[in-house]
């Protein structure tokens, strides 16, 4: 298999950190750019509390307001049952629920235990169901932890076969601030592989230490076929300290490709929408 799908999360992930806010019609143009670029799944959106997160607030706009494209499927972060019903106001096409695999960050990042924000995502998942909706699931810190320190991998399989059973379709495991390097991704993988195969599960590497590629090369090695990336390398987390951008998605599809894997995304599509990120988060309105 030569495949390798890159899921952009850069208008979610990218922007959310962005202290500025950035008006909606850019939002918006960045992800009908995006559309273009051959992308099967776009984050776009993040009904959270817009205290929490300010710039997300304008989620629903953005989501009503994009030329959608055929085969595209448009997804938002849903914590709660009250971002669940957003989201299907908006007509989001997949939502996704995110857990940590470290107590410290949950507490953080969900102002909850691990064990409360899986109660919390119970009715998520039930109403999602209902609607027809797949829904997604992320798990934060899963080498490292800005609070806690090292994850064991332990942690991480049993989270993920617990968002497993309760429906998720894919597991994304994050490295949230930055830290995994080959061998951390390694052990934790042989841990999660134990309770969810490896086409449910993909990459989410945060780009800190500048070990994004190796770690999804030492992914790749281990089955994973879905990463994901923010155009332009925007973002990072807003309750993870020192977390920067995720992996930008140009450099992915470049390494990939050089590797002679496919992604089906356009190079030059890729670049403009790059342009266009960067220019959002540097203030040229
Ligand atoms: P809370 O304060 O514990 O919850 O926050 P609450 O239920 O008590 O609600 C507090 C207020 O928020 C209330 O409003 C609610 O109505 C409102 P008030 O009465 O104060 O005016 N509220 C909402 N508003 C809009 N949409 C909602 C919603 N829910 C409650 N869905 C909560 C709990 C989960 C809401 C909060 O902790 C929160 O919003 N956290 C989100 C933090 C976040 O977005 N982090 C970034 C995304 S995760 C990430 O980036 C990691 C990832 O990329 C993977 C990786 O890299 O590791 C996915
Ligand atoms: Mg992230």
């Amino acid at each position: 298999m030569t495949e390798v799908e890159i899921f952009e999360v850069g208008p979610r992930d990218g922007l959310q950190n962005e202290r500025r806010f950035i008006p909606t019609e850019k939002k918006v143009a960045l992800v009908d750019c995006l559309s273009r670029a051959g992308f099967r799944r776009i984050e776009v959106a993040s009904f959270v509390s817009p205290k929490w997160v300010p710039q997300m607030a304008d989620s629903g706009d953005v989501l009503r307001q994009i030329t959608r494209a055929g085969g595209v499927s448009y997804a938002a972060l849903t914590p709660n049952l009250m971002g669940l019903n957003a989201a299907l106001a908006a007509r989001a096409d997949e939502v996704a629920i995110f857990a940590s695999a470290s107590e410290g960050f949950s507490r953080a990042n969900l102002n909850c235990s691990i064990a409360e924000s899986l109660n919390r995502f119970v009715p998520v998942m039930q109403a999602a169901e209902q609607a027809g909706i797949p829904v997604r699931g992320y798990i934060s810190c899963v080498t490292d932890c800005p609070y806690d320190g090292p994850t064991p991998p332990a942690e991480v399989a049993r989270l993920a076969g617990q968002l497993s059973a309760m429906g998720c379709y894919e597991i994304s495991l994050g490295d949230t601030i930055g830290k995994a390097v080959p061998e951390s991704i390694a052990a934790m993988l042989r841990a999660v592989l134990d309770e969810v195969p490896a086409g449910r599960l993909a990459g989410h590497f945060h780009d800190t230490g500048g070990m994004a590629l190796a770690n999804i090369e030492a992914s790749l090695a281990q089955g994973v076929r879905v990463f994901d990336a923010a155009v332009g390398g925007l973002g990072g987390c807003p309750y993870a300290p020192g977390a920067s951008g995720n992996v930008a998605t140009e450099l992915v599809h470049e390494w990939l490709t050089g590797m002679g894997w496919r992604t089906g995304l356009n190079r030059e599509v890729l670049a403009q929408a790059a342009r266009m990120a960067r220019d959002l988060c540097h203030g040229e309105d």
